[in-house]
């Protein structure tokens, strides 16, 4: 098989080697580069068909537009189609949604049952690139067998506002972890030979009116934060493509802003795939094609199709470049071949479900975060436990997730059936994964009685009954809608009144993000499990019972109030419909950087998490090689049992001059045995010691004092170490 391979490669390639023009056809040849392929099949397209690939149509029927259908090629239910062009053998693009694995429309005439890894926030918050590239591979692998070759996946907005009804879907407060996290999702995904995207670039940091809103910020605090996290993800994902958001960015739409686009994406980062834009994201024709727009997703969702005839019309009134066309569709083209779409044409085949969510489980005890775990309650000893009651969150029948776009529908449907709303951004989906049953499967030895919690006080009586009381507290969010803060349905209350009663009592959150807690103090433990995923309920009884040690750590901050840390009101445009400003006056000071900066105290910080053992954690040494600066710590275990540690390293610039006192300067996860020890080494990016200079178009280090620490949160850091830094400016 290799030499027959290699005979014909040879047989393409011979003509280029012996200088001979090359054919269209020898694109082919895997051994020629994406650009060189390419540039092959550019040459042999006619305008038509350059003209065709760079307009997609929605592939599910459309709410508001009854007679707007997929084409039957398409794959029903799902997000996009491009066509190909079957003369040249170019693949069709099949777009599915999203970061928690192939997600089914709402409007799907069929539904298409895969496996929902845990929300992107529980993935982050693992901080385990590892996972996040594993979870990546798996749900690439789900959507290649659906017949898919480009992933709507890749989410990473920072979580600006902690009311957003998508922060689930994304990479939490600091750029350096959500774009390391997701740019190794997006590598998992990509192993599949399909293209994933990044997105949704940039600012999209809220729902409400997220259409007609401009996203004002410096922009030099936007380069340092939700664009550097979108820069470390692109370098280290290498995602075939860009969306670009819904919202205006400094007064342009951000599909057709060319400083965003064609400048810093393009230009000064040498981004090689394609921008396409969000689902009605486009608003022009003219404007967002010499700005950078390559692709126009589901035309049938703007005012108008701006790339179909319009373009054409523009190119031959002059006013769009003809070479504009040619690089648009060479970029898809070359991110195609990149991502093997020609050379490993996606064709449906069987889904292994049990291997699939026993890597979702992993991520979900991963991601886990032990918040408080007073009078070590927890884990849950059944040899001391007569009897424990559940309460709440439907966590007799399964698991909650998000909605909106990247919902995944489970075989069989939600496990909880008619929870409103029902319809966009529903259905409400509680994944099939049950926590009771999987405590009862836990602990067979003893009595686990089950209340829905909708009765304070009776489920306060069977809390002073028994030894224990476990209480599920949800909250759903979605997009194109944003929340409060509170939990809903009288949770808080709920809470309050086991808490009272029961000898132990345990919170376990199922919620998008941050929400409020008022009885924090008041109740012994209380586990963030996020949207846990399809094997949310096996992974929350195993972390419950100890068979797992929690090790998850906070990618955002849990606020005491919901007005910390907020230098802006929040909220919509005074009339609907009506563009108003969204002023970041935060800059680059996202979430615990605010926090950090105003001196205000977070109920639990960013990077906290508990473990059922201790580590400890020595001083960095920082030192200086061929690669530049990184730090070496020694993680030690001091506690009884083996477990994940994270040992973050945050810098701080000496006498101040940044946006906060300190920031994410990398991080280690290990995993050690009681008693044991491992060095680790962490890499420090220069861009973390730095600010950016937007009139130079460079990143400046400042000459002076640079203080950095190692610790278990961004609030628990060890003992300073200083080190002196020259004036030091680089690119990009
Ligand atoms: C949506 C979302 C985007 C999604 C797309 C396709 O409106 O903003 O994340 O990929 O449309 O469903």
């Amino acid at each position: 098989m290799a030499m027959t391979r290699l005979a014909a490669a040879l047989a393409l390639a011979a003509p280029l080697l012996l200088g001979a023009a090359p054919r269209a056809d020898d694109w082919h040849d895997p051994a020629l580069s994406p650009d060189r392929r390419a540039a092959l099949v550019l040459a042999a397209m006619t305008r038509e068909e350059k003209l065709a690939m760079v307009i997609g149509d929605f592939a599910s029927d459309q709410v508001g537009k009854p007679d707007a259908h997929p084409p039957a090629a398409a794959r029903e239910g799902s997000a996009g189609y491009v066509p190909g062009v079957p003369r040249l053998g170019i693949p069709p693009l099949w777009e599915a949604d999203a970061a928690m694995g192939v997600a089914t429309q709402p409007t799907a005439r069929t539904s298409r049952p895969a496996v929902a890894l845990p929300s992107t926030l529980a993935t982050i918050a693992s901080w385990d690139e590892g996972v996040a590239r594993a979870g990546g591979a798996m749900i690439g692998g789900e959507a290649r067998r659906y017949g898919f070759n480009v992933l709507l996946a890749g989410g990473i907005n920072l979580t600006r506002e902690p009311r957003n009804g998508r922060n689930f879907e994304y990479g939490g407060e600091d750029p350096l972890l959500a774009g390391r996290m997701v740019g190794a999702q997006i590598a998992g995904i990509q192993s599949n030979h399909i293209v994933s995207t990044v997105k949704h670039y940039v600012l999209n940091a809220q729902q409400t009116d997220q259409f007609t809103l401009d996203a004002r910020i410096d922009p030099a605090a936007l380069r340092q934060s939700d664009l550097l996290a979108f820069q470390i993800a692109i370098e280290r994902g290498r995602p075939g493509a860009v969306m670009c958001a819904y919202n205006i960015v400094n007064g342009a739409y951000a599909c057709e802003n060319a400083p965003l686009l064609r400048d810093v994406l393009k230009a000064r980062w040498g981004y090689p795939g394609w921008v396409m834009s969000d689902w009605g994201a486009v608003h022009s024709t003219v404007a967002s094609a010499n700005a950078g727009l390559d692709q126009e997703s589901a035309a049938t969702f703007d005012a108008q199709p701006y790339f179909g005839a319009p373009l054409a019309a523009a190119i031959d009134a002059g006013q769009v470049p003809a070479a504009r066309l040619d690089d648009m569709v060479r970029r898809i083209l070359r991110a195609m071949f990149a991502n093997g779409l020609f050379d490993h044409p996606v064709a449906i085949a069987p889904i292994d479900t049990a291997a699939d969510t026993a890597v979702s489980q992993d991520a979900a005890e991963r991601g886990a975060v032990l918040l408080r775990n007073a009078r070590a309650t927890l884990p849950l000893r059944a040899a001391a436990l007569r009897r424990i009651v559940v309460i709440g969150g439907h966590a007799d029948a399964g698991v909650l997730s998000g909605g909106g776009s990247s919902q995944v529908h489970p075989r069989g449907g939600s496990a909880v059936k008619g929870l409103a709303p029902t319809g966009w951004p529903g259905p409400v989906i509680y994944l099939p994964s049950s926590p009771l049953a999987e405590l009862r499967r836990a602990m067979p030895g003893v009595t686990i009685d089950y209340l829905d919690g909708r009765d304070p006080a009776a489920a306060a009586r069977a809390a002073a009954r028994a030894d224990a009381a476990i209480v599920f507290a949800t909250q759903w969010t979605a997009e194109s809608q944003d929340t409060s803060l509170t939990l809903p349905d009288a949770q808080n209350a709920l809470i309050d009144a086991v808490a009272r009663a029961a000898p132990r009592s345990v919170v376990v959150l199922e919620t998008g993000g941050a929400v409020l807690m008022p009885w924090a103090e008041r109740v012994d433990a209380i586990l963030q499990a996020w949207y846990p995923g399809a094997g949310g309920g096996a992974a929350i009884a195993r972390l419950l019972t100890g068979a797992v040690n929690p090790s998850g750590h906070l990618p955002i901050t849990l606020p005491r109030d919901d007005r910390a840390g907020r230098c802006r009101p929040f909220g919509g445009a005074p009339t609907p419909g009506a563009r108003f400003t969204v002023d970041y006056c935060e800059g680059a000071a996202v979430g615990y950087k605010a926090f950090d900066r105003d001196g205000i105290a977070p109920l639990y910080p960013f990077g906290h998490g508990l473990s059922y053992t201790r580590f400890a954690f020595a001083a960095p040494r920082i030192a200086r090689d061929a690669r530049g600066l990184h730090a070496t710590t020694v993680i030690r275990n001091t506690g009884a049992r083996t477990g994940a540690a994270v040992a973050q390293l945050y810098v701080e610039r000496v006498g101040g001059g940044w946006e906060a006192p300190r920031r994410l300067a990398g991080w280690a996860r290990r995993t050690l045995a009681p008693g044991a020890r491992q060095a680790a080494t962490i890499a420090i990016d220069p861009r973390l010691l730095a600010t950016f200079d937007t009139a130079g178009g460079q990143w400046v280090i400042a000459p002076g004092r640079y203080r950095f620490r190692i610790g278990a949160s961004s609030r628990d850091l060890g003992p300073p170490v200083d080190i002196v830094l020259p004036a030091t400016r680089f690119g990009a």
